[in-house]
């Protein structure tokens, strides 16, 4: 029985953060063993918002070895880098030849990179979550290990999906998206996610002992002397959300007790944190090294992982050109 293909991709905007890592990486990382599964460097749209192209390069290859770092066996799954995968341009305009403009539009996720970048919104930034589908849709992916972030993006896969199998007869599965239990990691600055956008609500996975403390250090608390019960949202809760996501769990019970009976010190929180953080880490950040000194290992598995997915990818390219009319 053919096994379900899996898709995803993370854009070479910089280092992994924890968000990357518990929203898309660990579901990755649950996947490879049971799935085919397809993993990306979506270089196209990281071109989205303002870059430096002199750096592209370096960092894609920086988002690859994190990969490999992180447990992705290049013997089990695909790496990809999307560009070198001339079909993701292809049916991605394909595709939006079937799709409202209005709807892409009106799509949260377009409308707050607008307002984050006002002088620079193109038409890839539109185009978006029209490249996305083309991403998963290309290899009928049906599974997509992401955060929740994602979900109006997945959700526009799901109906370009439909909108082309009731036009053209079925071709392309409706993707899912895989659920972790950190598809939602929060900020360590208070409000909203963990995100590379914003300055100090990140932990990058190469981090060392003492930036990660520095970076708790600097992460909102109250005065310790509320009580009742742990707050649902804030700086407070999001310290507290990172010791459950680290599996702080005797711990986690030790400053609910604390923070109840006004008595929790949130340097000895910030402490336990940053040595729970660094345990996790280290050993990615092992392998690391391993990955960076042999740049000719590198260099085969993209090879490799090019080769496999264009030859997926042609099959699926015929096919819809000769059901669109087109060959
Ligand atoms: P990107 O690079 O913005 O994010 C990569 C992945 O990290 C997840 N993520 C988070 N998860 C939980 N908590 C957070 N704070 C957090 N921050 C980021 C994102 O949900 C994502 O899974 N549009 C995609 C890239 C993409 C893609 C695809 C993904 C392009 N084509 C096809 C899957 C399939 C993105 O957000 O990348």
């Amino acid at each position: 029985m053919n096994k379900k293909r899996v898709y995803s991709g993370i854009r070479a905007t910089g280092r992994l953060h924890l968000g990357n890592y518990f929203g898309a990486v660990k579901g990755m990382l649950a996947l490879q063993d049971n799935y085919d599964c397809i993993f990306s460097v979506v270089d196209l749209h990281t071109i989205t918002v303002p870059y430096d192209s002199s750096k592209l390069q370096s960092s894609i290859r920086e988002i690859i070895i994190d990969y490999l770092a992180a447990g992705l066996d290049p013997k089990k799954c695909h790496l990809e880098i999307q560009s070198k995968v001339l079909g993701h341009v292809e049916l991605a305009y394909l595709l939006s030849t079937i799709y409202p403009v209005s709807r892409l539009e009106d799509l949260p996720t377009y409308k707050d990179k607008k307002a984050q970048y006002p002088k620079y919104i193109n038409m890839g930034l539109l185009y978006y979550p029209v490249l996305m589908a083309s991403d998963v849709l290309l290899y009928k992916g049906e599974l997509v290990p992401v955060g929740i972030d994602q979900e109006p993006h997945l959700e526009v896969m799901r109906e370009i999906a439909r909108k082309f199998n009731s036009m053209f007869g079925h071709t392309f599965p409706e993707p899912q998206r895989f659920k972790t239990d950190g598809d939602y990691v929060p900020s360590l600055s208070g409000g909203g996610k963990m995100s590379k956008s914003i300055v100090g609500s990140y932990i990058n996975l190469t981090d060392d002992i003492e930036t990660i403390r520095t970076r708790l250090a600097l992460a909102p608390t109250d005065s310790g002397k509320i009580g009742g019960e742990v707050p649902k949202e804030g700086g407070v809760a999001n310290l507290f959300s990172l010791l459950r996501l680290f599996k702080l769990d005797s711990q986690y019970k030790k400053f609910e007790q604390d923070y109840m009976n006004k008595n929790i010190h949130y340097a000895e929180l910030k402490e336990v944190l940053t040595q729970g953080i660094y345990k996790e880490l280290k050993p990615f950040q092992e392998r690391r090294k391993i990955f960076e000194e042999d740049s000719n290992l590198v260099d085969s598995i993209i090879e490799e992982g090019r080769l496999k997915c264009i030859k997926i990818a042609q099959e699926t390219m015929v096919e819809v050109r000769k059901k669109m009319g087109l060959s």
